[in-house]
């Protein structure tokens, strides 16, 4: 499959010169002003196609060709877009079955990301359209990608659906017997005895068959990738050395991103954090993480395909970005891997429901502020760091998030209601992040033999040979962390008998015969016993869900304190599997992986990295770019490696101080061979 390898960093966004077809003094404007602010790529054409079809079967493309021409002739590059999220009003009309059913009711025409991904007819006319704009524009110089559709996500429940889930289901199952065995169906009287009883869960019909709810999220999220397939399948034919991607939305919760590996070549990430409504740092964070993930979906470079310049339209409240901000958060984008800094969008529409979303030109159509002087600041800047692009990310540290897990555990009635998956994971993220090293974000069935620590929080459920490539992991050398409520259910959602952690029992060398749930503000204390492993002193608190543990052939490295688990234990090791029995408080995850780290082999990227700083580095060609970002919202010293710094075009200042959202990048020569 092609790469996307745009020589440099792609500068640009989101571009609808088709809501300007009257105006060709606009389109001038722009090609004038994307020069300026040093844009040279767009994606262009996103939800054109009442533009590209105007009536059914009428195509209109030399609008386009005109777009393209004059773009590439200013030198700006295009990732063209299928315009599949949104279609014509005269479709709907005449073809209702395009349109999602939902709760049993068929949609009226209106909004985007409304049509069936199943339908025969919106299937055809996707499939006619991305024929006709390859066919055109395939080869147009402008163009270096496809830019497919637009964030993909929803679900449809129409009789179609009906019957590909059911196909799925036949497909997976073979026989009823072993559907409703996954299933547990003999529970309430649920055993189905033909395949066409079977529907997908609605508030009105089943939801609280747990495999069913697992399945049907798994067929949607499948479903979808069957539908890019179906939109590339011309582009690949008539144009296959142009690289496909879609934009995601990293933590949504719709669809299993890893799996769409095999249908795109990059992927594309749209990124629209709160900017102040919380610490930058904390905010920060989130949003490494978030990228960390984007990048674990392919486990490669990626684009950053959408931010704001300024403010977003759909937020509680829509604050802008800071002075410095947006520069500083497209860096923490390239940091993360991210090959391109592109925004949501060019040009402010003048009416409809975004037309108050930041944009590079406003409704005053200057160069005259801030955000479009920003922009420019940014577009120079990444003209220096232009080498960093395709660089990779190495990381010696694996944090497995899985979205099956999370459709698992948020469908498990009990142990409390609020299951927070995120949230777990992102204790352990922050705690990494804060030690200043590489994390790679992957789902548990990509290979983990890379890394030297693996932290695994929340494992709930097992994927079938997760406990044995876990343990081969362990068994090659590798640090693992597991914790309470892990290796619950296999992959359909039944409970693995025998004792928790099941198949990870031996393993951790722990039995966690129950799991408590405390309620908010409710805590044990965790204690460290004298002369522990990794050296830690005093107790902690801890809470949420507590599992009450006993150590097999693990040896306990801390105890409960408080309520009648006092004494038992809630971290222990075996050998190099670490089981933290609850949820503890921030300050033991940074203490505990302060310890383990350099115990694991992990060196950090920096030493002693100020609180507020994130760090990462990527690497080329035996050469090292060490960025370190100040979201600490003051000026703040901070020890940097020896090299050059990018931006200044000098050698980089060992004791330097970072301005107020400020940020370095250097290369460094790789010691090593
Ligand atoms: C999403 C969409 C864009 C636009 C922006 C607004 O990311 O892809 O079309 O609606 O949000 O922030
Ligand atoms: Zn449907």
């Amino acid at each position: 499959m092609p790469e996307f390898r745009f020589p440099v960093i792609g500068h640009g966004g989101d571009y609808n010169p088709d809501q300007w077809l009257d105006r060709p003094d606009v389109l001038e404007q722009d090609v004038a002003l994307m020069r300026e602010a040093r844009c040279n790529l767009m994606s262009v054409g996103i939800f054109a196609w009442s533009a590209l079809e105007p009536r059914e079967g009428e195509y209109s493309f030399a609008w386009l060709r005109g777009v393209l021409d004059r773009l590439h002739a200013a030198g700006v590059s295009v990732l063209l877009a299928t315009p599949s999220g949104a279609r014509p009003a005269w479709m709907s009309r005449k073809y209702p079955e395009v349109l999602r059913v939902e709760n049993g009711h068929r949609n009226f025409h209106g909004g985007r990301e409304n049509h069936c991904y199943t339908s025969p007819v919106y299937r055809a006319f996707v499939t006619r359209m991305n024929t006709r704009l390859a066919g055109e524009f395939g080869a147009h110089p402008a163009v270096v990608g496809w830019h497919i559709s637009n964030e993909y996500c929803g679900e449809c429940h129409c009789e179609l659906c009906q019957s590909a889930f059911r196909a799925w289901l036949k497909r997976k199952y073979q026989t009823l017997d072993s559907l409703n065995h996954a299933w547990w169906t003999a529970f309430w009287s649920k055993t189905f005895t033909d395949w066409e009883e079977i529907h997908s869960p609605e508030p009105n019909g089943e939801t609280q068959l747990c495999g069913l709810t697992l399945d049907w999220r798994r067929f949607v999220s499948d479903q979808t990738v069957d539908f890019v397939k179906c939109e590339t399948a011309p582009i690949r034919r008539i144009a296959p050395n142009l690289p496909v991607t879609i934009n995601t939305m990293g933590f949504f919760y719709g669809l299993d991103y890893p799996s769409f590996a095999d249908v795109v070549d990059f992927v594309g990430y749209d990124s629209y954090p709160m900017w102040g409504s919380k610490s930058d740092y904390d905010v920060a964070l989130e949003t490494s993480f978030t990228f960390d993930l984007v990048r674990g979906f392919l486990n490669k470079p990626w684009s950053l395909m959408e931010c704001t310049p300024s403010q977003v339209n759909w937020h509680e409240i829509c604050q802008l970005k800071r002075p410095g901000m947006h520069m500083l958060s497209c860096v923490q984008a390239l940091a993360h891997g991210s090959d391109t800094a592109m925004m949501f969008q060019w040009r402010k529409s003048r009416g409809g429901p975004e037309k108050f979303h930041g944009a590079v030109v406003g409704h005053d159509m200057t160069n005259r502020t801030r955000t479009f002087k920003e922009v420019k600041a940014t577009g120079e800047l990444l003209e220096t760091l232009s080498e960093i692009v395709h660089s990779e990310t190495k990381s010696d540290v694996a944090l497995i998030f899985d979205q099956a897990n999370r459709w698992a555990l948020d469908g498990a009635q009990g142990p409390r209601k609020d299951k927070d998956y995120f949230g777990v994971t992102f204790d352990h993220y922050r705690a990494l992040s804060r030690a200043g090293v590489n994390v790679d974000v992957i789902d548990m069935e990509k290979p983990f033999d890379s890394y030297k620590l693996l932290v695994a929080p929340y494992l709930y459920m097992l994927k079938p040979g997760a406990a044995e490539r876990l343990t081969a992991f362990v068994n090659g050398g590798g640090a693992l962390v597991l914790t309470f409520f892990s290796g619950i259910v296999d992959e359909n959602d039944l409970c693995f008998l025998g004792g928790a952690p099941g198949p990870l029992r031996s393993l951790a060398g722990v039995w966690a015969e129950e799991t408590d749930a405390l309620y908010d503000g409710q805590t044990h204390k965790m204690v460290m016993k004298p002369g522990n492993a990794l050296g830690l002193s005093g107790a902690y608190t801890c809470g949420f869900l507590a599992d009450l543990l006993h150590a097999e052939t693990a040896s306990v490295q801390a105890e409960y304190e408080g309520d009648y688990v006092s004494g038992t234990p809630c971290l222990t090791q075996n050998g190099n599997v670490w089981y933290i029995a609850s949820r503890p408080e921030p300050r033991f995850l940074n203490d505990f992986y302060q310890a383990l780290l350099p115990r694991a082999g992990v060196t950090p990227i920096v030493p002693s990295l100020p609180e507020g700083m994130i760090a990462c580095r990527r690497t080329k060609d035996g050469r090292d770019y060490t960025f370190v970002l100040n979201f600490t919202g003051a000026d703040a010293p901070v020890a940097l490696p020896a090299g050059i710094d990018l931006a200044a075009g000098q050698p980089a200042a060992p004791n330097a101080t970072l301005p107020k959202n400020g940020f370095a990048v250097i290369r460094t020569e790789q010691a090593r061979g």
